[in-house]
């Protein structure tokens, strides 16, 4: 039986005397539909297969759950007619927009064909993805982008730059309402990296590349030569720009990893993330978690080994995993719940915060905030990163987003201390007088404004200048101040700290303090909105 998709739907009684109408009506637009499927023509999909590239159509038939995608606009074409434009009208205008499902969720999905004018982005593309945009937000339903495109289409002129701006504004009207997703799988250049920068997530795949202005302008303005990969590739914007969240080897890999990611997020603000049936034992104990920390305090672990200790198993989607790597965030699960991580990381750099530990921290802060995901905090931290570059770089404004975002949010929020929490970082790090509900810390915790050493410099200067032997004095008065507070027992007299549990117990004691949490409400002063600092 033939499929509404090969037939164009359409049956019914006819008389002879329309029949021979109908039939010419359907045969048209059969045409029409069968060369809005070849987007540029067999050459130019010759070309990017060539290229190692999948076609607009192929990339979301990998993207979409078999047979669930439906398309809106495959026959609009644009009305422009200079720089022969005229005759190159291609139905869809380089773009194919629509609805389908991803593992059984609806989603709206638009993908722009490099085999039609580059994929340059033009009046009708801005139609069609508008169009989308605006039912996926009023639907509750996420987005995903697929971008290949080289920027604003130069023929015509200034209507692509407005167009771009009706993107941008339903870019921002969508954010944290609906989860909104870009993959970068070619070319990204001029105005159509802002749309993606705009989105909660980018992913590139291969050798996808985004720019605001390419190698050739560069050179002519500042006379620096750079490949378009040194320049945007995927490699420079998951560790230097910050601009990625996440870089896959292809194509296929990047869909994989988009689909992942999306399992974690809601359909949007008003429901929670999709619960999955836990295949780990809520209660399970991972003894070698007694034994993370080091004996000596001074000795790098691997925070993410506590992290794929404790959640289930296989769980955890690591987020900018290479930008600012003192830092660590990602999704996991915890009894089937997604959960948001943010940690140090003292095996790179002590786990000390900088400005991009900052800025990382600070946005998927709000990320999981904006789309009710709950929050898990390890603290492991000497204090913020001194230095003039990171005074003049503005570390007090950066620094203060992480404040701001923990206090803004209103999702549960658990800490937990695995070692150091020193002078600011135990502050910034969702201690527990920022709203965070339950503040747990190892026995192994250190809990204090700053370093033994610094601060027995500063409190006894005097004091140690007068000894008989200086140098034994300041080692008696260190010990005297590591006794007092390098243990988590003073902040939880003080009720800092909820509870000091054995390592082993952190995935059951997260476990049920999730249970309790799942139900919080609180809310923020009603505003027109705040100012988190930039
Ligand atoms: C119209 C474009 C185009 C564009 C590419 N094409 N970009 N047509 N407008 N922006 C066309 C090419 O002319 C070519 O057509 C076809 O698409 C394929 O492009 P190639 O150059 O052959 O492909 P490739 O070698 O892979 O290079 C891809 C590219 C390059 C890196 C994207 O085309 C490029 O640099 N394009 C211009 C990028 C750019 O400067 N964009 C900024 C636009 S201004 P034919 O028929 O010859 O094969 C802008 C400002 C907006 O975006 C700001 C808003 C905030």
């Amino acid at each position: 039986m033939a499929t509404e998709g090969e037939t164009g739907a359409l049956t019914g009684e006819t008389s002879p005397a329309t029949a021979g109408r109908t039939h010419e009506h359907l045969q048209t637009l059969r045409e029409m539909r069968s060369r809005a499927v070849l987007g540029g023509g067999p050459k130019r999909i010759e070309q990017q297969h060539a290229r190692g590239k999948y076609t607009a159509r192929e990339r979301l038939a990998l993207l979409l759950d078999e047979g669930s995608f439906q398309e809106f606009g495959a026959l609009a074409t644009h009305q422009v007619s200079e720089f022969g434009l005229e005759r190159q009208r291609f139905p869809g205008d380089g773009i194919v927009t629509g609805f389908g499902k991803i593992s059984g969720r609806r989603v709206a999905v638009f993908a722009q064909d490099f085999t039609v004018l580059g994929g340059s982005f033009s009046e009708v593309q801005a139609q069609k993805i508008s169009r989308i945009q605006d039912l996926a937000i009023e639907s509750g339903i996420p987005i995903i982008g697929l971008n290949d495109s080289g920027g604003a289409r130069i023929q015509e002129g200034v209507r692509s730059l407005a167009a771009y701006g009706e993107i941008f504004v339903r870019n921002v009207m969508a954010s944290g309402v609906i989860p909104q997703i870009s993959l970068i799988l070619g070319p990204c250049a001029g105005g159509a990296v802002y749309s993606p920068a705009l989105t909660d997530f980018i992913v590139m795949a291969g050798d996808s590349c985004m720019f605001l202005t390419g190698p050739d302008v560069i050179q002519a303005v500042t006379g620096e030569q750079v490949t378009a990969l040194a320049l945007g590739g995927a490699e420079v914007h998951t560790s230097r720009s910050g601009v990625a969240h996440l870089a896959a080897v292809d194509e296929l890999a990047g869909i994989a990893v988009a689909k992942r990611l999306l399992g974690y997020l809601p359909q949007n603000n008003n429901e929670d993330p999709p619960q999955i049936q836990a295949e780990d034992e809520p209660h399970r104990m991972d003894e070698a978690l007694n034994t993370l920390i080091p004996n000596d305090e001074n000795q790098p672990y691997d925070m993410r080994d506590a992290i794929t200790a404790i959640f289930d198993n296989d769980s955890f989607l690591e987020i900018q995993g290479a930008f600012a790597p003192n830092a660590v965030v990602g999704f996991v699960r915890l009894d089937g719940y997604p959960v948001g991580v943010v940690a140090n990381q003292p095996a790179y750099m002590s786990g000390a915060l900088n400005i991009d530990a900052s800025d990382k921290i600070a946005r998927f802060i709000r990320t999981c905030d904006a789309f009710n995901i709950p929050l898990v905090t390890f603290v492991d931290c000497p204090g913020f990163l001194p230095g003039v570059e990171q005074e003049y770089g503005g570390v007090i404004r950066h620094g203060a987003k992480i404040i701001y975002a923990y206090c803004e949010a209103t999702v549960p929020k658990i800490s937990i201390v695995t070692r150091k929490a020193m002078g600011g970082a135990y502050v910034a790090m969702g201690s527990k007088q920022m709203r965070t509900d339950l503040a747990f810390a190892w026995p192994t915790a250190q809990i204090a404004v700053m370093g033994a050493e610094p601060a027995v410099r500063v409190l006894y200067r005097d004091e140690v200048a007068r000894a008989e032997d200086p140098q034994a004095r300041t080692r008696e008065l260190v010990a005297e101040y590591r006794e007092k507070f390098f243990s988590p027992y003073r902040a939880a007299d003080v009720g800092q700290i909820d509870e000091v549990i054995e390592p082993r117990e952190t995935r059951s004691r997260l476990v049920r303090a999730l249970e309790v949490l799942r139900t919080k409400v609180q809310q923020n002063p009603p505003k027109k909105h705040g100012l988190s600092p930039t």
